[in-house]
């Protein structure tokens, strides 16, 4: 069995990942629907970090992305999606490719790396027996806009607070809102406690060029009061599979808190799509465990849980070595 560095893929090696992906689907599809071949080659070419696979007799058994968000050297964790066929777990592949990964990571000067994984799923043991730690647990909810009583959403826009203005834009931010949409984006703390890093413009634009780059849409809705940002709401549209839409970050800055601008963001969103996107049927999003008041708003917009994941985190150091290691 070999285990090749893929960062510059060809077509093959696109098809041969692709497949493993689509073999691991299969066994565990979680309710996601399987990928297409173009989103996984599109994913590839843009991916910003690490690439490797192991083969065996000419397949591709096992693949690994170890994602470098922020460009080389970045002071933020790595982050690693590790998948092996069904057929071949448990002869200690996943370990092998963690290992690679863990000396890509460290060769890059991070200090730590994260992975979302389902519960109750071989993932949760085997990073755990990595040393990885949960930091955050997630529900997975889902909404399908079929579903929403149809004056629901007219409604929740209508009763917005007095005193706030909505103002959107799809792509990166407005110049005029890039500062406070940085101080908005900090109000999430449960994240910033993990990631350890304040937002600022330069971060909210490379998260925008991120998405373009993979071809796909960002949307985004704002309370505002002048320029300054209350609350927003983030929603992307993947090119390949516009038909599932992803809830990005929600967040309201804490002394605008307890005036339904969480609400009436996302309403204001799902108004905005259904006109100017019309094939999104569903919007997936993630929601730590603890956070019951967006876990509250997303159940009284109509979204249902499908599922409960875990951020596990792991310090570089305490990573198996690499193979090029000395013992
Ligand atoms: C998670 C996954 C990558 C593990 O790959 P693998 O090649 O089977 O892992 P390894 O053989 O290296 O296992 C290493 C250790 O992890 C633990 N482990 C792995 N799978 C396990 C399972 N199903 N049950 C209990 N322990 C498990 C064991 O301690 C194992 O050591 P052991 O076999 O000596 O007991 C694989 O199951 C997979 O592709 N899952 C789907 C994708 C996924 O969720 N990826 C995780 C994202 S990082």
């Amino acid at each position: 069995m070999d285990v090749i560095p893929l960062d510059d893929p060809t077509d093959e090696q696109i098809e041969q990942w692709h497949a493993v992906l689509v073999a691991v689907h299969a066994a565990e599809p979680a309710g996601d629907p399987a990928p297409a071949l173009e989103q996984t080659a599109r994913h590839l070419m843009g991916a910003e970090g690490r690439l490797w696979a192991a083969f065996e007799d000419g397949a591709a058994v096992a693949v690994a992305e170890l994602r470098l968000p922020g460009g080389r050297g970045a002071d933020r964790p790595g982050e690693i999606d590790i998948r092996v066929r069904p057929g071949h777990r448990r002869r200690g592949l996943g370990t092998r490719l963690m290992a690679v990964a863990a000396e890509g990571l460290r060769a890059d000067g991070r200090g730590s790396v994260i992975a979302q994984v389902l519960a109750g799923t071989p993932a949760v043991p085997f990073l755990e027996s990595h040393g990885f730690v949960c930091v955050l647990t997630l529900s997975g909810l889902l909404l399908r806009l079929d579903d929403l009583p149809p004056h629901r959403v007219p409604e929740l826009v209508a009763a917005g607070p007095a005193g706030y203005g909505l103002v959107r834009w799809r792509g990166a931010v407005p110049d005029e809102y890039a500062d406070a949409l940085a101080r908005a984006k900090d109000a999430m703390a449960d994240l910033a406690e993990y990631e350890g890093l304040p937002w600022d413009a330069a971060r909210v634009r490379e998260m925008a060029e991120m998405v373009a780059k993979r071809g796909d849409d960002l949307y985004t809705v704002a309370a505002v009061q002048g320029t300054t940002v209350a609350g927003f709401t983030e929603i992307v549209v993947p090119a390949d599979a516009p038909e599932r839409a992803a809830q990005y970050d929600t967040a309201v800055v804490p002394e605008h808190r307890g005036r339904r601008i969480g609400i009436w963001v996302k309403a204001a969103m799902l108004e905005w799509l259904a006109a100017e996107r019309p094939e999104v049927r569903e919007i997936e999003t993630d929601n730590a465990g603890d956070n019951a008041h967006m876990l509250a708003v997303n159940e009284e917009l109509g979204f249902r849980r499908q599922r409960e994941s875990c951020e596990y985190q792991a310090a570089a150091g305490d990573l198996p070595p690499g193979p090029g290691t000395p013992a």
